[in-house]
């Protein structure tokens, strides 16, 4: 992409819309993005800004009927180079979030996302649309935020990924370490929504819908093709009431026959086993290297604002 005056616009502004505006601001100098800048924000809490400035989010304040905003008509006259996709996951039919990704495609905008379910759903046709038009798809905060993932291939140009495994969703990682530990189910879980970890409804992470669409995610990336509806699926309820509670972690695995989410029980030998509380990890087998494995955390507000982060810079190639 060229480097002047690039144009960034955010659709949605919670947790990561503003993390990622607050860390491009305190990082832009040192990356050398005084070409980049955050042109609009659409959010159907606060409404549509032009022009932010750097102080905004002191100054927040919710908009009196932002469900009239018409999302589509804003991204279709914008004048964005780029557009971050940062609004609800819904693993149902990817809305509004594929919408938003497919209108920002073909009206000229390269498209970075967080959001996995579009990606779990649709990678492969908003991947070819996005070649159509001859525009960037990145995605890398649907696996693991800012923590390096499938993007650490890019550094073993020739070597290939055979399989790939690992744990994919902190908030049940940190409740079966919580299990291991000889805590019962739902005081863990308890545990894990105080700490801001589950949500109130805890269904995607507890029944596995959030690992399943990384796996689902990992083997479109891979060209396994399994889309969200090929991965089979188990979460980790059936432990709730079992006396064998030790070394299980919830595994999400791919590979060019198979695409799962399943609980498994580990030994010490495996590194998988030592990955405790809410971090993730992947681990790559491959032709040249064997075992590749990254571990470190997949989800937060700076944690997956350094995902949109790092493929802005990657966008821009600097
Ligand atoms: N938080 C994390 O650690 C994390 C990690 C990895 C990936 N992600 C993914 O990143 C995305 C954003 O996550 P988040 O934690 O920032 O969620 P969030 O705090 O719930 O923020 C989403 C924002 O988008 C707004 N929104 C919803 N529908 C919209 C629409 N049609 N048009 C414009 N704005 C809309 C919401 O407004 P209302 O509140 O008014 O609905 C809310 O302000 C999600 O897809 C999530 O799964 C998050």
């Amino acid at each position: 992409m060229s480097s002047d005056n690039v144009k960034v616009a955010i659709l949605g502004f919670g947790t990561v819309g503003q993390g990622f505006f607050e860390l491009f601001n305190s990082k832009k100098k040192s990356l050398a993005l005084d070409n980049v800048s955050i042109s609009e924000i659409v959010d159907l809490k606060y409404g549509h800004i032009v022009n932010p400035q750097d102080d905004l989010i002191s100054n927040l304040k919710p908009v009196e009927d932002g469900s009239k905003i018409d999302v589509l008509d804003i991204i279709q006259k914008s004048d964005a180079d780029i557009v971050c996709e940062f609004t609800w996951v819904n693993f149902k039919d990817g809305e509004p979030g594929v919408s938003h990704i497919r209108k920002a495609l073909t009206t000229g905008k390269d498209v970075i996302t967080t959001n996995k379910g579009p990606i779990a759903l649709f990678y492969n046709e908003l991947k070819e649309l996005a070649d159509k038009n001859g525009r960037n798809l990145r995605i890398k905060g649907t696996v693991m935020a800012g923590t390096p993932s499938f993007n650490v291939m890019d550094l073993l140009p020739g070597s290939e990924v055979k399989s790939v495994r690992g744990i994919f969703n902190g908030t049940t990682n940190f409740i079966l370490s919580r299990l291991d530990a000889g805590e019962n189910f739902d005081k863990a879980l308890q545990e894990a929504q105080s700490k801001g970890y589950a949500e109130a409804d805890p269904t995607n992470d507890v029944d596995g819908y959030d690992a399943g669409a990384k796996v689902a995610i990992l083997s479109s990336l891979f060209g396994w093709k399994r889309t969200f509806s090929d991965v089979r699926i188990e979460g980790i309820r059936s432990l709730k009431d079992s006396r064998d509670r030790k070394g299980y972690k919830l595994i999400g695995y791919a590979d060019k026959n198979d695409a799962y989410v399943r609980p498994v029980k580990l030994d010490e030998t495996d590194l998988l086993y030592h990955v405790t509380g809410v971090t993730n990890a992947i681990q790559f087998d491959t032709d040249t290297l064997g075992e590749v494995t990254v571990a470190g955390p997949g989800a937060g507000r700076v944690e997956t604002a350094q995902a949109a982060l790092t493929d802005l810079v990657d966008i821009i190639g600097k």
